[in-house]
């Protein structure tokens, strides 16, 4: 299965035509279209609607998406979920969803930070809440990933789970671009391939403490870094995981995803 990911496409009440050949060309090369959160750019239920029309041009496979906090920022996020919705956009929010015996389980996520410099909750109550948010958005990934039956499976996240692919933003952003406890579910049910965005200034690959790849599809980005091929990432995910070789000591989870030959579209697109 290919799938084509893309995230912060902030699409704006003048981005009409902005992304029509971008999901074109998306439907075109791949099997299934992945949208990382930030899909509108206030959260308006107009720009949904702008954003609907744009992805008319990819009916023909399935938009599996999750919410950015920019979808929040207007009060309008039940209109923006149910427009899209409504154009066939499959989102996720701690759900489950098989397509052609490949699992897809998403989350927006949260921040908080990496490593030892993560937030605690500790000392006031709103301290505590923000980790507890964060805590229930990792809880909500790992429930979905336990649902999932298929022997391979995908995350969708806005925000990230490792440091590695925020690294280039400013470091006193980091706490505000992901947490660290996002990335235990993706290695306890050894997740082939994860995406996110939000990171607009961040690094566009890294990997889980267990090798699972993380790739930062978030569209300004791959604009910055790859000019010279469309913003969009796709990557093969196989039938089944690799079988671990029996004489190389730790199997290599970078086999069960494998970034497509060609995995940027050919040609500029938008
Ligand atoms: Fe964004
Ligand atoms: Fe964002």
């Amino acid at each position: 299965m290919r799938v084509a990911a893309v995230g912060d496409v902030h699409c704006k009440k003048t981005s009409t035509g902005a992304f029509q050949g971008l999901f074109t060309a998306m439907a075109a090369a791949a099997d299934v279209i992945v949208l990382c959160g930030d899909l509108t750019d206030l959260g308006l239920a107009e720009e949904a609607r702008v954003l609907a029309k744009e992805l008319s041009a990819a009916k023909t496979i399935p938009v599996v998406a999750v919410l950015g906090n920019h979808d929040y920022e207007s009060g309008e996020t039940d209109q923006v979920i149910g427009i899209l919705t409504d154009a066939g956009v499959t989102l996720l929010d701690g759900d489950a969803l098989e397509i052609d015996g490949v699992g897809f389980a998403g989350v927006k996520g949260l921040g908080g930070g990496f490593g030892q410099r993560a937030l605690q909750p500790w000392g006031e109550d709103i301290m505590k809440r923000f980790v507890r948010e964060t805590v229930d958005e990792a809880l909500k990934l790992e429930s979905a990933l336990a649902r999932l039956r298929t022997p391979q499976r995908v995350a969708i996240l806005h925000y990230s789970p490792i440091q590695a692919t925020v690294e280039g933003e400013p470091p006193e952003l980091y706490p505000f671009l992901g947490s660290s406890r996002l990335e235990e579910p993706l290695n306890r049910y050894e997740v082939a391939a994860v995406f996110h965005g939000h990171a607009h200034r961040g690094a566009l690959e890294g990997r889980t403490r267990a090798g699972v790849p993380v790739y930062n599809v978030c569209l300004p980005l791959l604009r910055v870094l790859d000019p010279d091929r469309p913003p969009v990432r796709i990557v093969e995910i196989a039938a089944s995981p690799a079988p671990a070789s029996a004489s190389s000591a730790p199997p290599v989870p970078a086999d069960r995803a494998e970034e497509a030959p060609g995995s940027r579209l050919p040609s500029q697109v938008e």
